[in-house]
């Protein structure tokens, strides 16, 4: 009998003791199997008392950051146990699909559609062998949050398209523009005129770091670093979350945001990116404006404290409400391996506002509960 209790015992004990109560930014992250969760450049969405992480599940070595599974999903009811779900959408073995292994993916961002009852996925596509030339968006569809996602399609978004607030004298080429050498203010001032929308407008405008936002009014959008990574573009999308309803527009022109992560609080909205320098981490930036179309004022970097010029050696991801929270908010961030990119880690930190700014501070341990009003 005394045996019977202490194994019972000897059993919950180590329950609660595999059980995280914590987030560890940075550190090795284990799933509910013990194995470090693979789910890089992801998203959270909050389904029927869950929460749902995407991310491209990396592995290992040179090659790792491209798909050679696809795109993971883990479950978890209170965001510190994760389960692995396996893989959500899976890179094709057809050579001829657009998803064929080896492709890469990035930044898998799944939301709901209330009208369809259906899950979108929209990532970054790169099309196998053209290093990142191909700069698409890309959707999957699916009935369950689990999945699986039915590849869709790929494609530059915006073809023949101008932006709704673009001026006519900015439709047509100035003299000499091609010739303009890169990086000079005539060339900045050029590529804020338009220039690299003008040289896209007929092929649709480039889209590779992504994020997607879903406003109170169910109105969702992609937003993409496009014109060779120099200008976000905000492009609203279809009812059904499948298409572009060719309502867009450009944000900080020449800025060179990538890795854009949104949220909205008070009724302010707001955006934190980085700078671009590849798998390198680099200063992160912060926005905010009164609409999601802009105009966007910037704010500086949101990071305070020792490697805040480094965003704490990661890259934004995504920003996610805490269900049933007011006003809390997790920036989500990677801290890419690019040597072994299945090693790369997770950086979470709770945002906090001041002056209609975002802040945040680095934390190696802490939890829900350290949420301050504010
Ligand atoms: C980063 C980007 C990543 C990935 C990487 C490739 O700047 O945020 O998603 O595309 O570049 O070098």
């Amino acid at each position: 009998m005394k045996l019977k209790y202490s194994i019972v015992l000897c059993f919950l004990c180590s329950f609660v003791f595999s059980q995280n109560n914590y987030f560890f930014s940075g550190k090795k992250w284990k799933d509910t199997d013990g194995v470090h969760i693979n789910a890089h450049g992801g998203g959270i969405i909050f389904a029927g008392g869950t929460y749902y992480w995407y991310g491209e599940f990396k592995t290992e070595g040179k090659g790792g950051n491209t798909a050679l599974k696809g795109v993971s999903c883990y479950t978890s009811k209170d965001l510190y146990n994760w389960k692995n779900e396996g893989i959500v959408l899976k890179a094709e073995q057809n050579p001829n699909s657009e998803i064929t292994k080896g492709c890469i993916i990035e930044r898998p961002k799944v939301v709901f559609n209330k009208k369809t009852g259906k899950y979108v996925m929209w990532f970054h596509l790169e099309l196998k062998g053209q290093g990142y030339d191909a700069a698409r968006a890309a959707t999957a569809i699916s009935d369950s949050p689990k999945g699986p996602f039915k590849f869709k399609k790929s494609y530059r978004p915006n073809k023949g398209v101008w932006p709704v607030d673009f001026k006519d004298e900015f439709k047509s080429a100035t003299a000499n523009e091609s010739s303009l050498k890169s990086w000079s203010p005539e060339w900045l001032t050029a590529i804020q005129n338009g220039l690299l929308v003008r040289r896209d407008f007929d092929k649709g405008q480039m889209s590779r770091d992504m994020t997607v936002y879903v406003d109170d009014n169910e109105k969702a959008y992609l937003i993409h670093s496009s014109e060779d990574n120099l200008t976000l573009h905000i492009s609203e999308l279809t009812d059904d979350y499948l298409d572009f309803t060719k309502k867009w527009t450009r944000m900080a022109p020449a800025g060179h945001n990538e890795a854009p992560a949104v949220f909205k609080k008070g009724g302010m909205y707001y955006m934190i990116t980085s700078g671009c320098t590849g798998w390198d981490p680099n200063e992160a930036r912060s926005f905010s404006s009164k609409s999601i179309l802009g105009p966007w004022k910037a704010l500086g970097n949101p990071c305070t404290g020792p490697h805040a010029e480094l965003t704490f050696h990661s890259q934004s991801t995504y920003v996610f409400p805490v269900q049933g929270k007011k006003d809390q908010f997790i920036f989500m961030a990677d801290r890419w391996k690019p040597d072994n990119p299945i090693d790369g880690s997770y950086i979470w930190l709770p945002i906090k506002t001041a002056d209609e700014k975002p802040i945040l501070v680095w934390s190696d341990k802490w939890n829900l509960s350290d949420f301050k009003e504010n």
